[in-house]
C-alpha cells in the first residue's frame, strides 16, 4: 500500500517534471557562414537536442511575397530541418525581416489590404516548402502609425495559419521578436493584443548600452545598476520582463532573451569602471568584424589577460585589458538569467545567437560546445 502510493507519487512527479518544459528559442544567422575560419557557422554545427526551437534569420519579402535572402538559404534550411531527423521534438521557424530589412518595408505591407494578404498567403506554402514549422516576425519596430497595422498583421496570419492543414503536419506556429525599450514598445505594440495571436514573444533584452551613452555601461543587466540615473531605470532585463507582464502578456508566453555575444568600449581615460569615460566603441572582433560587438567566442580571446569584475547588483561581468572594456554575458550570468526567468514562470529563453556562442567548443578551454546555450539549458531542464 504505501510502496503503491510511493511509486504513484513518482509516477506524479516524473509526469509533472515531464511537461513543466521551459522553451530554449535559439537564434541562428545564415551570414555567420562567411566569418573566417574558426568563426564559419553552418547550421549542422547545431546539436538537435540543445534547443527546443531554432529559428533561422533572416528572410526576406520580394514582390510581396516571402523569399530567400542568401543564395544558398534553400540549402541551409535543409540542412537546418534536416536537424530534426534526430531530434523530432525539435521546432524550427523562419524569421523575416531583422535590421537589414528595415521597418519600411513592413510598414508599407501592414498597412495595404492587399499587400499584406499576398503576403501571408505566401507564407505557408514557403514555410511547408522548406519544412519550417513556424514564421518568426522581426519588425524592427514598428512605429506609432505602424502599431494598429502590426496587430492587424498577426492577427490574420494566425488565422491563416488555423486554416491551413498540410497532411502530418500540426498547424504552423507564430512568434515575433519585440524590443525591450520601454518607449519603443509604448509606441510600437499593443502588446496585450498581439499576445493574443502569438504563441510566444520574444523580447530583444540586450544592446541597452551602446557607445552613444559615452561612458561604459553593461548592455544586458539582469537589474538596475546603483549608479543608474532616472534615464536608466529602465535599461534591464528586470524592468523590461515586469513591463511586459504588466501590459498584459501572459508569462506562459514570454520569451526573455539572453545575448551570447558583448558589447565593447574604447576608453577615453585611466578609468576603468562601470561609467568610465569612452572615445567610442571598441575594436572590432577578429571574426565578427564589427567595432564594438564582440562574439561570446572572441571575449573568450579577450579574456586571456584581462581584468574580470562581477557588477554585483546587476549580475553580469565586465573584462578590461588596455584601452578596451567589453560588457558580456559568461555561464555564471546566463544561468542567474535563467534562474530569474525561473521565478518568474516565464516560457522560456531565447539565444541570440548560436553562432556568437563558442560554437565549436575550440576558444573558451572547456571543450564543450555552446557553453552557454547548454549552461541556460541545464538551468531550465533542472527540477
Ligand atoms: C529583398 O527583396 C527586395 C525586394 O524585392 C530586393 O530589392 C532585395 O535585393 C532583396 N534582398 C536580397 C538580399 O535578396
Amino acid at each position: 500500500m504505501g510502496a503503491r502510493a510511493t511509486l504513484t507519487g513518482f509516477a506524479a512527479l516524473a509526469l509533472l517534471q515531464c511537461c513543466i518544459a521551459y522553451k530554449l528559442v535559439c537564434y541562428y544567422t545564415s551570414w555567420s557562414q562567411y566569418r573566417e575560419g574558426d568563426g564559419s557557422c553552418f547550421p549542422d554545427a547545431i546539436d538537435p537536442f540543445l534547443c527546443t526551437h531554432i529559428i533561422y534569420s533572416f528572410a526576406n519579402i520580394s514582390n510581396n511575397e516571402i523569399d530567400t535572402w542568401e543564395w544558398n538559404d534553400v540549402e541551409l534550411y535543409g540542412t537546418l530541418n534536416s536537424l530534426k531527423s534526430r531530434n523530432p521534438n525539435l521546432k524550427t521557424f523562419l524569421s523575416v525581416g531583422g535590421w537589414n530589412f528595415g521597418s519600411q518595408r513592413f510598414s508599407s505591407i501592414a498597412s495595404s489590404t492587399q499587400k499584406r494578404k499576398t503576403f501571408i498567403k505566401s507564407v505557408p506554402k514557403f514555410l511547408r516548402a522548406h519544412g519550417f514549422d513556424g514564421l518568426d516576425l522581426a519588425w524592427l519596430y514598428p512605429g506609432r502609425k505602424d502599431k494598429r497595422h502590426f496587430t492587424t498583421l498577426i492577427k490574420e496570419m494566425k488565422t491563416e495559419f488555423t486554416q491551413e492543414t498540410h497532411p502530418g503536419k500540426e498547424q504552423l506556429l507564430l512568434s515575433a521578436a519585440v524590443s525591450a525599450g520601454k518607449v519603443t514598445i509604448d509606441t510600437g505594440y499593443d502588446i496585450d493584443q498581439i499576445a493574443r495571436y502569438l504563441d510566444f514573444i520574444s523580447i530583444l533584452t540586450y544592446d541597452f548600452h551602446g557607445a552613444w551613452r559615452q561612458a561604459t555601461g553593461h548592455h544586458s543587466p539582469l537589474f538596475r545598476g546603483q549608479l543608474d540615473g532616472k534615464a536608466d531605470r529602465f535599461s534591464n532585463l528586470d524592468y523590461a520582463v515586469g513591463y511586459m507582464l504588466r501590459l498584459g502578456v501572459p508569462a506562459s508566453k514570454l520569451v526573455m532573451g539572453i545575448p551570447t555575444f558583448g558589447k565593447s568600449y574604447t576608453l577615453a581615460s585611466s578609468e576603468t569602471g562601470v561609467g568610465a569615460p569612452i572615445l567610442g566603441p571598441g575594436l572590432a572582433g577578429r571574426f565578427t568584424k564589427e567595432a564594438g560587438t564582440l562574439a561570446y567566442y572572441e571575449v573568450c580571446d579577450f579574456l586571456r589577460g584581462a581584468t574580470v569584475h562581477r557588477i554585483a547588483s546587476q549580475k553580469v561581468p565586465y573584462a578590461t585589458k588596455g584601452n578596451q572594456w567589453v560588457g558580456y554575458d559568461d555561464q555564471e550570468s546566463v544561468k542567474s538569467k535563467a534562474q530569474y526567468l525561473k521565478s518568474k514562470q516565464l516560457a522560456g529563453a531565447m539565444v541570440w545567437s548560436l553562432d556568437l556562442d563558442d560554437f565549436q567548443g575550440s576558444f573558451c578551454g572547456q571543450n564543450l560546445p555552446f557553453p552557454l546555450t547548454n549552461a541556460i539549458k541545464d538551468v531550465l531542464t533542472a527540477a
